[in-house]
């Protein structure tokens, strides 16, 4: 009976499950380098001294640039609903949107922004925030609407309406928000996340990101089987604040990499590439050797496994090489980056080069991420 029970819940749900497709934008190697000597930068290592010393709970805001950000996905808010493209960030907490009331930032002009006047379900709120991203900032206010995205729905939820944005980076990202999918524990005054607000029971979603848009869903709630091959493999978040597992080590061509499992791997799908702390992340390239930017000869890369728990994920260099736009066509470019983090900042960032070719199950149900190979067309 129990299992006849069970058998129909899990049919129901999938049938649910929406799929809401996402769509990409092309990368270009202008972008991947100018984050690349930002993240190298020593500014960027006392920036980010400096917020972990001011608050650790926004800790991975500072590395966070969502100029390389390649998925977005449509969320709507308020009643008629207004529609924005927003990064479906794993690795934030916050939701917010450009507002009607941004007059003095370029790129609020540049995207669809919030008309709180044209909504019956606003709710002000008016608290100020600010936000501080890699190399730029957002700011404005608080407000409440009705939020629908992946058609689940949370009522009178609290986002955030930008009204000023310093840095370049917001106004060439193909971006009108962020909608954060981490834990409330990193969101601002800990309010509960849009998974957190929804109306649903199953809090969990899964990613399928793909090369083409036809080929990128994410699906909420649950998973859906067709998108990837053999059964999920569930790790526990070892840390609720980001999707933090437990990395015991990376092999590059058999080779471990010494003081891996130090850090924590965030599985992060508002990051494009794997960022990690120079100690880390140096070798690795060393042993990955130079990729030919023009990306006619790929050959001789070693594989690259990263292991959560004792499982491992391995991503071979036609996985972790991307390839970008430049002013010469195509370019090849590492999936792999180093910067310079501040120390006592022990985290592995893992973004989309890994997602691609693992499909990831979010559970916050149990406090699960579970990967399993994508089904690519
Ligand atoms: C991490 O994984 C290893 C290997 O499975 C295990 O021995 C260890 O207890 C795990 N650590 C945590 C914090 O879960």
């Amino acid at each position: 009976m129990y299992k006849a029970v069970l058998v129909l819940a899990i049919l129901v749900s999938a049938s649910l499950a929406v799929h809401i497709p996402l769509t990409q934008r092309t990368v270009s190697k202008f972008e991947i380098d100018a984050k690349r000597s930002y993240l190298q930068s020593s500014e960027f290592q006392d920036e980010m001294e400096a917020a972990l010393r001011a608050n650790d709970e926004h800790t991975l805001l500072p590395i966070k640039d969502y100029t390389d950000t390649q998925y977005v996905a449509e969320v709507t808010l308020g009643s008629p609903p207004q529609s924005f493209m927003v990064v479906p960030d794993t690795g934030s907490s916050d939701l917010w949107v450009y507002s009607s009331s941004c007059y003095f930032s370029i790129s609020c002009y540049l995207h669809n922004y919030y008309k709180h006047k044209r909504s019956d379900t606003y709710h002000k709120n008016g608290k100020h925030f600010r936000l501080g991203y890699g190399s730029g900032s957002a700011s404005g206010h608080w407000s409440n609407d009705d939020v629908n995205f992946a058609g689940l729905e949370a009522e009178d939820f609290r986002f955030g309406e930008v009204t000023s944005v310093m840095g370049l980076a917001f106004i060439m990202g193909h971006l009108d928000g962020i909608l954060g999918l981490a834990f409330d524990t990193i969101s601002t005054d800990n309010f509960p996340t849009f998974f957190e607000a929804a109306d649903i029971e199953d809090r969990s979603f899964s990613f399928k990101l793909g090369h083409v848009d036809e080929d990128s869903f994410l699906v909420a709630p649950g998973v859906d089987e067709d998108l990837f091959t053999g059964d999920l493999q569930y790790h526990d978040v070892i840390e609720e604040k980001y999707w933090s597992l437990n990395m015991t080590n990376i092999k590059v061509g058999g080779t471990s990499m010494e003081g891996a499992s130090n850090y924590k791997g965030v599985i992060d799908s508002g990051t494009s590439l794997i960022v990690g702390d120079k100690k880390l992340i140096d070798p690795i390239l060393k042993q990955i050797g130079d990729i030919d930017q023009s990306c006619k000869d790929l050959s001789g890369h070693p594989d690259v496994t990263i292991v959560f728990d004792s499982v491992e994920y391995t991503l071979t260099p036609e996985d972790y090489i991307v390839r970008v736009k430049s002013f010469l066509g195509e370019a090849c470019v590492s999936g792999f980056m180093s910067a310079n983090f501040a120390s006592g900042f022990p985290y592995l960032i893992i973004g989309d080069v890994f997602m691609r070719k693992y499909y990831s199950h979010f559970n916050m149900n149990d406090k699960t991420v579970g990967f399993a190979l994508a089904n690519h067309e």
